[in-house]
């Protein structure tokens, strides 16, 4: 008879079930759970598997959710879940070659969100998404997509919040709070500096810790206090040299040292390499395991464990985590239950969020729309949908992909267009319009017809997706039928449906332009009332929109030249001067700022005044909307040593989202997060605020001048992980 060993079996002095009583904290309840455990239940509790029930993945699991992206298996003996988690940020997703689409309300994409400016409106979006996936039967979300955006090409910007820490910081954490509402766990991810997509699983990033603390790192540290996730997924790169998913400076120094985090870290989909490594620098969960043999830490680590590499006590710590937050969310004494959707309610919640952040970037007269009798549409699929991101995070809408055949055949493709037609909306928008749809392929015939219009619209689209890094030029010479449309119209609009920042050598021949991003599965009617004007534009931009790729950072992606497998670094030599803060640090003026976003309405600004509250540096001021419609509008606030010193001549430090009717005016007070003043010291460990003068600045953008006022601020320390209080 084989042996067992002590830790293989429980004491059988623990009851099974004590843990679930509710009324002990997260913390013991957990604690009681890991006495119940054997050691290769525990073993059960910290290996993910694929989700997919497929041919390829070696673990077919009756308790797996169809097309889901992973399944960590419960322990029915003490009545633990299984951990059911699904992609993503834009909605419950259908994981690649996993037919038939899960069909799901498709919010806006990630940088569409952060445009709105507006975490409450964002927090909505999730708790929406989050009940989708509750209503699915996933307990874990793999949202909370925060890295920055440092390369306008990477092909998961879409999926992301943009370049600056504190904007990205607060909306990717708001979202977290909402989809977390429903009593589910959620990720916040991919920690740290996945910033693009070319070479991911083998690009090292070096970065100095001073810049990482005050950019991407910051951005992670405000979305986890914002958004409290049970979870961080760590990432395919390395930084610094080390893997994320072991990197002991970024796991246990940074995040469960410095910022407390009690949750769990789960890799990114067999982002793991080394069992002692992983699970002695930080790892508490490995995922995405599909092949016999390829990784299971079920195995290697019961293993590493019997040789003494790794605690027994580092296990006891993992599950401590995962259960604790399980626990602490909910997902425990209320389970998820798939049931029905109400999907003509959330359409409700996906349009709110399209409309508060598309962005008119242009506008000379001709928008919004009004009495026209006739328009032209021109490409984009606007006849019948609009567009959607690719990879991991591809959700369908209602009624599947509108446009088939595009893009990859196999994942990150196809190409997924929400049905949601712009045509049919403006249709119903202007009742009294002949509004007519080319698809754009006949230069001629476009030409003729936008001549004969009196407004002509271009759709412009640019998928991207997950795995791949794309051109900033929009493909398929959609440039040249912009140009030939403006052309022939005077009147000319560009609807730009993209991943990310593009070039626009046309857009000084043409009237207006629009950024509506990846507008979600209401895009159409969002556009056609922002087109309108039923909607006024408040949307702003959360990154800079480069004139031309020279004047980046990086104006290649790293590595892009590269045979696949072989392993590079990226030198962030712009630290944490990262979009605007670039520009502003080479004095270069780019196509369109940060911040940036036009209204059919005007506001002023005015009564700028700063002072210190309880050490904390308030702004005050007032805006009035001195126009003829009511209209939203964001007051960006940027602060700056007057004798520099700092990455960059100035960052954001806070903002307000405001709604107001004509000739209405409110005055507001915003509190700048004091690490926003501060330079990170890695010798002190904390943000360290220089005394002297600091100018505060109201601005419509990170570009505009606005108006200034100067505070002197005195000297402070605050510790690594000060985090603002919400
Ligand atoms: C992506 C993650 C995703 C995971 C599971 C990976 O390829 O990088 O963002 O959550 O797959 O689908």
């Amino acid at each position: 008879m084989q042996a067992v060993s002590a830790s293989a079996v429980a004491s059988p002095t623990v009851s099974p079930t004590a843990w679930l009583d509710r009324s002990l904290s997260a913390d013991a309840r957990a604690d009681r759970l890991v006495d119940a455990l054997t050691q290769a239940e525990k073993l059960l509790l910290v290996t993910g598997y694929f989700g997919i029930q497929k041919e390829w993945n070696d673990y077919r699991f009756p308790e797996a959710r169809p097309q889901s992206a992973g399944l960590v298996r419960g322990v029915p003996r003490v009545g633990f879940t299984p951990q059911w988690q699904s992609d993503a940020g834009s909605g419950v997703a259908t994981q690649g070659e996993a037919p038939p689409e899960l069909e799901r309300t498709v919010l806006p994409s990630g940088l569409l969100s952060a445009s709105t400016w507006d975490p409450a409106l964002v927090e909505r979006a999730g708790a929406m998404i989050g009940s989708e996936a509750r209503a699915t039967g996933y307990n874990v979300m793999l949202a909370g997509g925060v890295d920055l955006l440092r390369d306008p090409g990477n092909g998961r910007n879409f999926e992301y919040a943009g370049e600056d820490p504190l904007l990205a910081g607060m909306l990717v954490g708001a979202v977290i709070r909402g989809i977390q509402s429903n009593h589910i766990v959620t990720t916040v991810k991919h920690y740290a500096f996945n910033d693009q997509e070319t070479g991911r699983r083998v690009v090292n990033v070096v970065v100095d810790e001073l810049a990482a603390r005050i950019s991407d790192l910051l951005a992670f540290q405000i979305a986890i206090e914002q958004g409290d996730p049970g979870a961080v997924m760590c990432s395919y790169n390395l930084v610094n040299g080390a893997y994320a998913c072991q990197n002991d400076w970024l796991l246990n120094r940074v995040l469960k040292g410095d910022w407390g985090f009690k949750g769990y870290v789960m890799s990114d989909w067999s982002a793991q390499h080394d069992t002692v490594l992983d699970a002695n620098h930080g790892l508490d969960q490995e995922t995405g395991v599909s092949k016999r043999g390829q990784y299971v830490w079920l195995d290697k680590l019961s293993g590493a464990i019997g040789a003494r590499q790794v605690s027994a006590s580092r296990l006891d710590d993992m599950v401590h985590r995962i259960a604790r937050t399980l626990i602490a969310k909910g997902a425990i004494d209320d389970p998820v239950k798939p049931g029905p959707i109400d999907f003509a309610e959330h359409a409700k919640v996906t349009q709110a969020d399209a409309e508060a952040g598309i962005v008119l970037l242009k506008n000379q007269g001709v928008l919004p729309l009004g009495n026209v009798k006739s328009v032209l549409l021109v490409g984009g699929h606007a006849d019948v949908g609009v567009l959607t991101g690719g990879g991991s995070a591809q959700v369908y809408a209602p009624g599947g992909n509108a446009v088939r055949g595009l893009g990859p055949k196999n994942w990150p493709g196809p190409e997924v267009y929400a049905r949601s037609s712009p045509l049919a909306a403006l249709r119903a928008e202007l009742p009294r319009a002949t509004i007519t749809w080319l698809d754009g392929t006949d230069l001629a015939a476009v030409a003729a017809a936008a001549k004969k219009s009196e407004v002509a619209i271009v759709f412009a689209t640019q998928w991207t997706a997950e795995s791949l890094d794309f051109s900033l030029t929009l493909p398929d010479d959609q440039d040249r039928l912009i140009e030939t449309v403006a052309r022939a119209n005077r009147r000319s609009v560009v609807v730009l449906e993209t991943g990310g920042p593009v070039l626009m050598p046309w857009l000084d021949h043409v009237a207006a332009a629009l950024e509506a991003w990846y507008p979600g599965s209401q895009g159409g009617p969002a556009i056609a009332r922002v087109l309108t004007g039923a909607v006024n534009p408040s949307g702003h931009l959360p990154c800079t929109f480069p004139r031309s790729i020279a004047e980046l950072p990086r104006p290649k992606i790293a590595g892009a030249d590269l045979p696949a497998e072989q392993r590079f670094d990226v030198h962030y030599e712009e630290g944490a001067a990262v979009g605007y803060r670039w520009y502003d640090r080479e004095q270069r003026e780019p196509l369109f700022a940060f911040g940036h976003g036009l209204s059919y309405t005007t506001f002023v600004e005015s009564e700028l005044s700063a002072r210190l509250e309880s050490s904390e540096l308030a702004v005050s001021f007032s805006i009035r909307n001195t126009g003829t419609r009511a209209g939203r509008h964001v007051a960006e606030i940027y602060v700056s040593p007057v004798t520099g010193g700092w990455e960059a001549p100035k960052r954001l430090g806070a903002f307000v989202k405001v709604a107001l009717a004509p000739g209405a005016s409110t005055h507001e007070t915003v509190t700048v997060d004091a690490r926003l003043l501060a330079v990170y010291e890695p010798e002190r460990r904390g943000f360290h605020i220089a005394p002297g003068l600091y100018r505060v600045t109201l601005a419509a953008s990170a570009q505009d001048k606005g108006q200034s006022v100067t505070i002197a601020l005195p000297e402070r320390l605050l510790p690594a992980g000060a985090g603002a209080a919400r």
